[in-house]
């Protein structure tokens, strides 16, 4: 840049941060300082913006070609200005590539936490890269891909950064594409997806942890100085106790209406690892993908390497407005059948568990008709003859029908299922293997295991090693078998109840490959079973389920349905689970269930199950009269409000974190039909909603009545449901659904008149 470009920039950030010249700013300046920055950027730096309706993320190259963020967060009316951020931001010496790189290389110029690190096959372990070019394509009105390829001068190793925009939905995807053309094979050291950097006054984010039916707790905690890691390290699938999933506040902590708030998440069933790394600068590094944790992995010449999505919104209203993007992106471009129907359905899990026959499900068949349900899901214990599958002890693996328990095998079921008006779904955990089992004893080959270690169990069970081609199609012909032998099966739940202990594969071993490739080959040979499947059976609904919900994630629920997020069915328990996981997933995808867990009445738990994909795992012949009563209308009722659960906008009103008790609101996306669910969830002093608080996802103008749903028998509403309100009265004034300790659960419909 000459003196005389670099000195008139100067003065002409001076002038136009001036108060004085405020006025003049845009209609003086701008036209001069286009033409300026443009001919003195534009001979070095590329400027690349990837924008969705309200957000954009800036790259930029600095004087040596390295790419890096200049900002993240709202989008700007012109992008000519995004060229003007790195004179302001808060960065060591305006070498753009230092902290804030686009995709971290490891081994040259860069000290902080890497993206990539590479050893090359000549043994050398530096890694640069370099901007070469980059282009935007549109899919279609509202996606759109931007690629950009860089390269390391010195190897012939190339990095492709992919971000996929999802316009309206202010959603980015992002993935990274490693390809290596030097002669011999390199090695991945670490191979992130995306790679991001953001500039605030502070960072605050909000991690989960938990265990077996205690999932998604919630911590908060202040980012400081140095690196922050969420990662798991389990194998067969990414959570037990900490899922692949985030929240980032920026300055302060956002709430449900305000504030500066990113949700991220991975889509990887697998190992994961995020690090938040701040700076000395105080600006934030992110930087998530597949856990390296020995997973060093091999890149053969002119191959490449696609890392899994980093998925992720940003919004500067709050929680509740991020959440909603990332529910319509899921919907409509992820999960599967996201914008369609579910079936309700009664289980028999909690109400059989092993100990059923024929007879005995034959009477369950009638309940669910009864009840009202839509389909019968024949849970754990149906399968395997020299070791039965009575207890979990025995049998995973043998996928045959238990010729005690069901003579007349599965087909049988389908047809008794038809006869009493039921649809038929099954459980399956077609990845597993019990030690005792017939499949152990002819394919020990196939089971997870270091050869010199004794066996470590988990739910007495072992992980088959789908890194192994052979036992890929076994598993796939698990599911095939049954879809041939009975075409009208409607519904599969697909468990994995164990983790990866002792990682050690017999297959790689004997293909002379490399040990370190297992977790992540394992998921990758999990994806193509359900690839496989999807290409046969495109449409059946599948939950998936990992001892509760282990492994939610949105590379998953490209083949599933919907998701069963925990063991733990105790309705006050479900409250605070279901609420946290609706950050990150839309109601259509939780399976949620009636059961005999927790202490709440009927209607309570029901209530609570009516938030998600409704369904039952109880004895009905245990209800009383009243009780069958109630859950006929409840399932009824269910089946009349579903479309506002399921494809409506979800508005978290009252958290029960900070109250005495939850609300939540689903409203239609006309803002013609909203339903509100409200919870006592803390009885002390007798507290419940004893004032109005404000509803929101209303049409201001609109004139709304309120009627309650799903009372139970004899009882009576506490509402004035003759009132009419308009929506700025409900919210802005408020409403009060009247919780307390007599009504521990409340039902509203809110209909516009
Ligand atoms: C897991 C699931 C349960 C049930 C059992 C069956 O624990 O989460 O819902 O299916 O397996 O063994």
């Amino acid at each position: 840049m000459s003196s005389f470009r670099s000195f008139f920039i100067f003065w002409t950030f001076k002038y136009y941060a001036s108060p004085m010249y405020s006025a003049l700013r845009l209609s003086f300046l701008l036209p001069f300082l286009f033409l300026i920055t443009k001919n003195s950027l534009a001979q070095n730096a590329v400027t690349i913006p990837i924008e969705t309706l309200h957000n954009a993320l800036v790259l930029q190259t600095d004087k040596e070609n390295h790419l890096g963020i200049t900002y993240f967060g709202k989008k700007l009316g012109s992008a000519v200005e995004y060229q003007l951020v790195t004179s302001q931001s808060r960065q060591h010496d305006g070498n753009a590539g230092t902290y804030n790189s686009a995709y971290t290389p490891a081994g040259s110029w860069n000290v902080s936490e890497p993206a990539l690190q590479v050893t090359h096959s000549d043994g050398n372990k530096s890694m640069d890269l370099v901007y070469v070019s980059h282009k935007t394509s549109k899919e279609n009105d509202n996606v759109t891909l931007t690629s950009i390829v860089l390269k390391d001068p010195v190897y012939a190793v190339e990095v492709t950064l992919h971000y996929k925009t999802y316009i309206h939905e202010d959603v980015t995807e992002q993935w990274s594409v490693i390809k290596s053309a030097e002669k011999g094979e390199i090695t991945l050291n670490k191979y992130a997806s995306a790679n991001l950097y953001f500039i605030a006054k502070d960072y605050f984010l909000t991690h989960y942890n938990g265990t077996w039916a205690k999932e998604m707790n919630p911590e908060q905690e202040q980012l400081t100085a140095g690196m922050r890691v969420l990662d798991s390290k389990l194998g067969t699938r990414a959570n037990l106790f900490q899922p692949p999933s985030f929240q980032l506040s920026f300055d302060k902590p956002a709430t449900e209406t305000e504030g500066k708030v990113l949700l991220g998440t991975l889509g990887w069933s697998g190992n994961f690892r995020m690090d938040f790394e701040v700076d000395s600068y105080h600006n934030l590094r992110l930087i998530a993908g597949i856990n390296n944790y020995a997973s060093e992995y091999p890149l053969a010449s002119n191959k490449e390497f696609t890392t899994p999505s980093f998925i992720y919104t940003f919004s500067e209203n709050g929680k509740g407005e991020a959440s909603r993007n990332l529910h319509n992106w899921a919907r409509k471009y992820r999960i599967l059948d996201g914008e369609g129907s579910r079936m309700t359905l009664l289980n028999n899990w909690e109400a059989t568990y092993f100990g059923f026959n024929e007879e005995k499900l034959s009477g369950l068949f009638k309940d669910g008709k009864k009840l009202g349900v839509d389909l019968f899901l024949l849970d754990d214990g149906w399968f395997a003859n020299k070791y039965p599958r009575n207890n979990d002890q025995a049998g995973l693996g043998d996928w045959q029908e238990n010729v005690k328990k069901l003579p007349h095998g599965i087909g049988y079921l389908v047809k008794e299922a038809k006869n009493a008006g039921v649809k038929f779904g099954i459980w399956v955990e077609p990845e597993m293997v019990n030690p005792k089992s017939e499949l152990y004893e002819k394919h020990p080959d196939w089971v997870i295991k270091e050869p010199q270690r004794p066996e470590h169990h988990m739910r007495n069970q072992l992980p088959l090693d789908l890194s192994n081609p052979e036992v890929q199609k076994f598993v796939f012909g698990v599911l095939d078998k049954l879809f041939i032998e009975n075409p009208d099966l409607a519904y599969i739940k697909w468990d994995c109840n164990a983790i990866t202990f002792n990682a050690h594969s017999a297959y790689l071993e004997k293909s002379k490959q490399k040990q370190s490739q297992l977790y992540v080959d394992y998921v990758k040979g999990l994806y193509k079973v359900l690839e496989k499947l999807r290409a046969k059976y495109p449409k059946v609904p599948m939950m998936l389920c990992s001892g509760g919900g282990g492994r939610v994630d949105y590379e998953a629920l490209k083949y599933f349905t919907e998701f069963w997020p925990s063991d733990n069915t105790d309705p006050l328990e479900r409250i605070f689970m279901q609420w946290e996981y609706s950050y990150f997933y839309p109601a259509i995808a939780q399976s949620a269930h009636v059961t005999d867990w927790g202490k709440q009445p009927l209607k309570y738990r029901t209530d609570v199950a009516m938030m998600g994909r409704l369904g039952y795992d109880i004895v009905v012949s245990h209800l009383n009269e009243k009780d069958l009563q109630f859950s006929q209308q409840a399932v009824a009722t269910y089946n009349s409000i579903k479309d506002v659960v399921w494809h409506g906008d979800l508005y978290r009103l009252v958290d029960p974190k900070e109250n005495s008790y939850a609300s939540l609101l689903f409203s239609s996306k006309n803002k013609d039909r909203a339903i509100l669910f409200s919870y006592l969830t803390g009885n002390r002093n007798g507290d419940g909603s004893d004032t109005p608080f404000r509803l929101q996802g209303l049409d201001p103008a609109k004139k709304y009545k309120v009627k309650e749903l799903n009372l139970y028998p004899e009882t009576k509403t506490a509402l004035k449901e003759d009132q009419v309100y308009s929506g700025e009265f409900l919210m802005t004034v408020g409403f009060n659904p009247a919780v307390s300790a007599r009504r521990t659960s409340v039902i509203v419909e809110i209909s516009a008149q």
